[in-house]
């Protein structure tokens, strides 16, 4: 349970809310790079915490995202012209570089002086991942883009799509960092055997692992850039089956059902406002390109970790249609009767609430993620109020983290458990 100062206090991000001006602190992703193709290429509407702003491929191929008001008398520039290294307003035809700076005033006579002087809003930019990313804090203190793994690696070997979730950024977060509900959640309904359903994630065996052991012994190790949490149910004999997430400061994860030499997942959070998210979502294999068949899963919502999308990254089960649950299913096949684990988790964490009460909550012991994150939010926000810069934003190498599932042996404390998944205590990739 949360008191409601501090509830609000976690879910706003507008602009000079504390949380708002923590997110501002650091690099977010506010595009996909295939949704700007090419150079000159149409702009696009971007919301991020409550901006409206419009996000332009200059002809050079530098990303402009720029505050929406022309600043002659305030047309939308999401109409303008993207034409020879800026974009030009429709209505009297001044022209804004990448830098938000009025470079051409046609209706201005050659020689006046308010030619040079005009600028409007403009935020820095960077690509990395397939992501256009964006800093909306202040000039003086501008760090660099997080070195998530997916990034570093050949564009074969990643994946990377979005997907909107109506609902505040942080009860989306919450499940994140909440492995406890897969036993529930995403489970085949009682009774049903074959692993052959796409509604369902795991194979037999760690399916029966999901389900014996509802109450996961929860260890959590901070780092960084964040923390990462082990949960551990009893597996076969005396080996323990760990399910480990990494939580990244402001709002990253990377998801805990990976095995070894499978593929890792990752996803980034971006509020559009209070009351939507984007959730930028990446597949990466450190050692192989991703096969053609994958990607085509992938695209069409498979694999567990992506939506199935209609236009504009909706995903196609939604809240407007009830997930189109299906009650038949919820009875004989899954546990939900809804297909997908991506829509499972977005229709339990969007029917909370569009922003979640958490003063009404009566946690358990298997929240204590849940908790940590929230805790490690607020003080954090609070820092920054204080005057304390968070320390991660600075730290772009932190980043480079793995996270997945583990069968061990029960006698490993969860450091030698991570030492002998990861290579390393944290999850950090070895250098
Ligand atoms: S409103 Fe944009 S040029 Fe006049
Ligand atoms: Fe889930």
């Amino acid at each position: 349970m949360m008191s409601e100062a501090d509830n609000e206090t976690l879910v706003r991000t507008n602009a000079g809310t504390p949380m708002g001006e923590y997110f501002r602190r650091y690099w977010l992703p506010v595009a996909l790079s295939r949704e700007l193709p090419e150079p000159d290429c149409p702009p696009i509407r971007i919301k991020v915490m409550g901006e409206e702003l419009v996000a332009f491929r200059d002809t050079k191929g530098q990303v402009g995202l720029l505050e929406t008001a022309c600043a002659h008398r305030g047309s939308n520039l999401f109409f303008g012209r993207n034409e020879d290294c800026g974009l030009r307003c429709i209505h009297h035809g001044w022209k804004y570089d990448v830098q938000g700076k009025c470079i051409e005033m046609p209706n201005v006579p050659p020689g006046a002086s308010l030619h040079g002087k005009v600028s409007i809003k403009a935020y820095p930019t960077r690509e990395y991942g397939e992501m256009v990313w964006a800093y909306l804090g202040p000039k003086d203190c501008i760090p660099q883009v997080p070195q998530l793994e997916h990034g570093l690696l050949p564009a074969s070997h990643r994946y990377v799509t979005k997907r909107l979730q109506q609902c505040n950024w942080a009860q989306s977060m919450d499940g994140t960092v909440d492995t406890a509900h897969f036993s529930f959640l995403h489970m085949p309904a009682p009774g049903f055997k074959s692993n052959s359903a796409e509604n369902i994630a795991a194979d037999e065996k760690r399916i029966g692992w999901l389900r014996n052991d509802p109450l996961p012994q929860f260890t959590i190790l901070s780092h960084e850039a964040g923390f990462v949490i082990g949960g551990a149910r009893k597996a076969d004999g005396q080996e323990l089956y760990w399910r480990i997430t990494q939580f990244m400061l402001p709002s990253h994860s990377i998801t805990p059902s990976t095995m070894p030499g499978e593929t890792y997942y990752g996803y980034s959070w971006v509020p559009v406002d209070d009351e939507s998210v984007w959730i930028y979502v990446y597949a990466w294999h450190p050692e192989q390109p991703i096969p053609a068949a994958e990607r085509a899963k992938y695209e069409k919502g498979g694999y567990g970790q992506f939506a199935e999308l209609g236009p504009g990254y909706i995903p196609v089960r939604n809240r407007a249609n009830d997930y189109l649950i299906n009650r038949e299913q919820q009875k004989k096949v899954s546990f939900t009767g809804i297909s997908g684990i991506s829509e499972q988790d977005m229709m339990a964490q969007e029917s909370q609430g569009v922003i979640a009460d958490r003063t009404r909550e009566n946690l358990t012991a298997t929240d204590i993620g849940v908790v940590h994150f929230r805790r490690l939010m607020l003080r954090e926000a609070r820092a920054l109020r204080e005057g304390i810069e968070p320390t991660a934003a600075r730290r772009p190498e932190a980043y480079r983290l793995r996270a997945g599932g583990a069968v061990l042996s029960g006698s490993l404390s969860f450091e030698e458990t991570m030492t002998e998944r990861f290579g390393t205590i944290t999850g950090k990739v070895p250098a």
